[in-house]
């Protein structure tokens, strides 16, 4: 019987490799690296949603000027190697693992990898959460982090189901 543990979503090629029955999400911070060329970021979320598509991990990526904070979950052998390529990619720096954790269902079963920026709108939730007065992520433990997250996806998720301004 078809479920959420034995079929992640989107059924891809590589479902019978070892552990693809096993979901994972996994959360890290990272730096962005200033070298990089202004087009950067958009090449890197592209290269994300395209890849993440054929290769059914889903998440969100949030990115504040000079940190990203990104949530990515899948089957565990999918998501081992893109941490590999993640911790080997140049684009980024001092990557910290916030949260590793086995999970039967996805959270964010839509995005392939939705990016979500800190804005006006959202900026009093995120702030309330941060240990400083500016955001800096590494400063964060992982509830405040998580709590972060979770309040930046509902409030995209309301946004996308027209609750809420933009
Ligand atoms: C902050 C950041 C987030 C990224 N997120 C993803 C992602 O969600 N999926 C992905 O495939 N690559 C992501 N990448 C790119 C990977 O590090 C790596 O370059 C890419 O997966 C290699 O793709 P390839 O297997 O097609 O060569 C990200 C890179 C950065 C810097």
């Amino acid at each position: 019987m078809a479920n959420a543990r034995t079929v992640p979503f989107p059924i891809n090629q590589r479902d019978h490799e070892p552990g693809a029955h096993i979901m994972m999400r996994l959360t890290y911070i990272s730096r962005y690296n200033p070298q990089n060329p202004p087009i950067e970021l958009a090449r890197i979320l592209e290269q994300a949603q395209n890849n993440n598509k054929a290769r059914a991990i889903t998440g969100v990526l949030i990115i504040n000027e000079d940190f990203f904070i990104q949530s990515i979950e899948g089957t565990r052998p999918a998501i081992n190697r893109l941490l590999r390529a993640l911790v080997n990619d140049k684009r980024h720096f001092s990557l910290q693992i916030i949260d590793c954790i086995e999970v039967v269902e996805r959270r964010w079963q839509k995005w392939s990898m939705k990016y979500l920026t800190l804005s006006e709108q959202n900026k009093d939730e995120v702030f309330k959460l941060t240990a400083g007065t500016s955001f800096n992520p590494y400063l964060m433990n992982k509830a405040q982090l998580l709590m972060m997250i979770d309040a930046l996806s509902k409030r995209q998720e309301q946004q996308e189901q027209g609750y809420v301004a933009t």
